[in-house]
């Protein structure tokens, strides 16, 4: 049985742990006023034991003004009122503790919001002042200075530069945000932003928290003199840079003198494997999001080669693989999967593609037994157990993505995939709000997810979410899944379009990427399946568990 004590070794709980990431607006209102909170959470924690994850990991829960959904902190050491308290945080991460459920927060440390004191100080005290050094003011190119600094563009479309207006009421010096204007960058060249960062991680340690998701860990560090970006796909001189290792090391000395149980988590969208292990060495981070698994397309030969890459990548640094289908940036995978292309990327999410739902679903609940039998770590995000869809027919006016804006209304963004969970009820909030709400839920939801709520599906014995609870549940008490041995053995007999490997003892798993029904060998019985087998043969678009004798 997998450890899920807090308290008992093996101590490298997050090498396996199946991570369950909580956007907190669209999770569960608590006081009916639209919007998601910890009263909310705390209430629903039963939901998620029930659906037997290890931890969660909660998206910024600090006080924001909410220009990019909480990824603009304006105070890193508090909770952003709408979703509650700092004393209610303390109380959630104790009761989560008490359902053995560990608690991981999102850190935002490569920029903050313009609504931060640092970056308010450093508007009001001028070109020169000591807050300007905190961040990347440049005086601007051009005659006037009416030209940014330099070419870098914002990763949300336009310039990564804001150009302020001084005191005086003159057009001044220039700012850089590599996503929107209120997010001003962090110059960590200042020994006093690492002093601060180190003291915030302090801050949440003492109170409990047991570890952290790294916000564009990969962005911190700047190449000096800021040069312009070489070449389309060439090395980026604001992500990746050799400096930014030494920062992990010093945050994994404060993690592990909080006795080896916290964790630091990167978010690293890097295209060289090599590069990304590099921030998984035994002295930096433990773990980090594997992309290119939620990137690929669905084929039997590319998630081999994905899975192979990643495995081969995480080896020689002795770190565990991480493997994720969805979360809160990218198109749900109910819909990827129901299209012609099945892959994603960021520079085009296919928005309106025609979806063949029901295929989409078949082939999310098959990849489901896929991520789960890969040796290491696993995440969830929310609303995944339940199949909801990329909701892809939003009123263009209520979208809250500052993406949809910066793109120039040619990117729809991120709200798709965002929108509030149902829990139960026939029609809209479908009890993500209580009876006597005040407002509506922040994005509506559609009509038809009432046969997608929590209390409709847990009644069901072939919905998703009975589908995720017996994986995560036979996932811990099977020796051979989970880290195991970190062993992955492919069968050598699979057919073309099959992906069939072994965990060590007595585990195998087999998944149908080929358009026709495939045999199972008799002597092995099915301990679990994504869908019903035709007699003794595996369905297209289906995956099994089967036990080896
Ligand atoms: C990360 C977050 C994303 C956010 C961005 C800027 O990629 O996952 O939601 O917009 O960083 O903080």
């Amino acid at each position: 049985m997998a450890d899920n004590s807090r308290t008992s070794p093996p101590a490298q709980w997050w090498r396996d742990a199946v991570i369950y990431q909580v956007y907190l607006r669209s999770f569960a209102d608590g006081n009916g006023d639209g919007v998601g909170d910890l009263a909310g959470l705390r209430q629903r924690l039963p939901h998620l034991a029930e659906l037997g994850v290890d931890a969660i990991w909660l998206n910024p829960w600090y006080p924001s003004p909410m220009a990019d959904a909480g990824y603009d902190v304006a105070d890193h050491r508090d909770i952003e009122p709408t979703f509650g308290t700092l004393a209610e945080a303390e109380k959630f991460v104790e009761e989560a503790h008490a359902a053995g459920i560990r608690v991981v927060i999102d850190l935002v440390p490569n920029h903050s919001s313009t609504e931060h004191t640092w970056f308010v100080d450093a508007l009001a005290g001028g070109p020169g002042c000591a807050a300007r050094e905190l961040f990347w003011f440049r005086p601007g190119r051009g005659p006037g200075g009416e030209l940014p600094p330099n070419g870098w563009q914002s990763r949300f479309g336009g310039p990564a530069w804001t150009r302020v207006t001084e005191r005086d009421g003159t057009p001044g010096e220039w700012y850089l945000h590599l996503y929107s204007p209120q997010q001003p960058d962090l110059n960590w060249t200042n020994p006093a932003v690492r002093a601060e960062f180190e003291d915030i991680l302090r801050f949440w340690l003492d109170r409990d928290v047991d570890g952290f998701r790294i916000d564009v860990a990969d962005g911190l560090v700047k190449a000096d003199g800021l040069p312009e970006v070489a070449a389309e796909g060439g090395p980026l001189p604001y992500s990746d840079q050799d400096g930014v290792h030494e920062i992990y090391r010093s945050w994994r000395r404060i993690a592990d003198g909080y006795g080896g149980r916290r964790v630091l988590v990167g978010e690293l969208w890097l295209p060289d494997s090599e590069r990304f292990a590099r921030y998984l060495r035994p002295d930096e981070l433990h773990s980090a999001f594997n992309f290119d698994f939620l990137c690929c397309a669905w084929d039997s030969a590319a998630l081999r080669g994905v899975i192979d890459a990643t495995l081969a990548a995480h080896a020689p640094v002795g770190a565990a693989p991480t493997w994720v289908l969805s979360n809160h940036d990218v198109t749900r995978h109910v819909t990827r999967y129901g299209r012609a292309d099945t892959s994603f990327d960021f520079g085009n999410r296919q928005h309106g593609a025609p979806t063949d739902r029901p295929l989409g679903t078949r082939r999310a609940r098959a990849a489901l037994l896929l991520t789960m039998a890969l040796p290491g770590g696993a995440y969830v995000y929310q609303g995944e157990e339940l199949g909801l869809w990329e909701v892809e027919d939003l009123p263009d006016e209520l979208r809250q993505d500052p993406v949809w804006v910066r793109s120039g209304h040619t990117d729809r963004g991120r709200d798709g995939c965002r929108v509030p969970v149902p829990w139960g009820g026939a029609e809209p909030p479908f009890e993500f709000s209580p009876a006597d709400a005040t407002a509506p839920p922040w994005l509506p939801q559609p009509a038809d997810w009432h046969a997608n709520t929590t209390s409709a599906q847990a009644a069901d014995p072939t919905s998703m979410l009975a589908l995720y609870r017996a994986a995560l549940r036979l996932r811990r008490a099977e020796p051979g899944l989970g880290d195991g041995d970190g062993e992955l053995r492919w069968s050598a007999s699979a057919a073309d379009g099959v992906l069939a490997f072994d965990r060590p003892p007595g585990l195998r798993c087999v998944v149908n990427l080929s358009p026709a029904p495939i045999p199972l060998p008799a002597n092995e019985s099915v301990l679990l399946a994504s869908a019903p087998l035709a007699g003794d043969r595996l369905p297209p678009d289906t995956a099994a568990w089967l036990r080896v004798r």
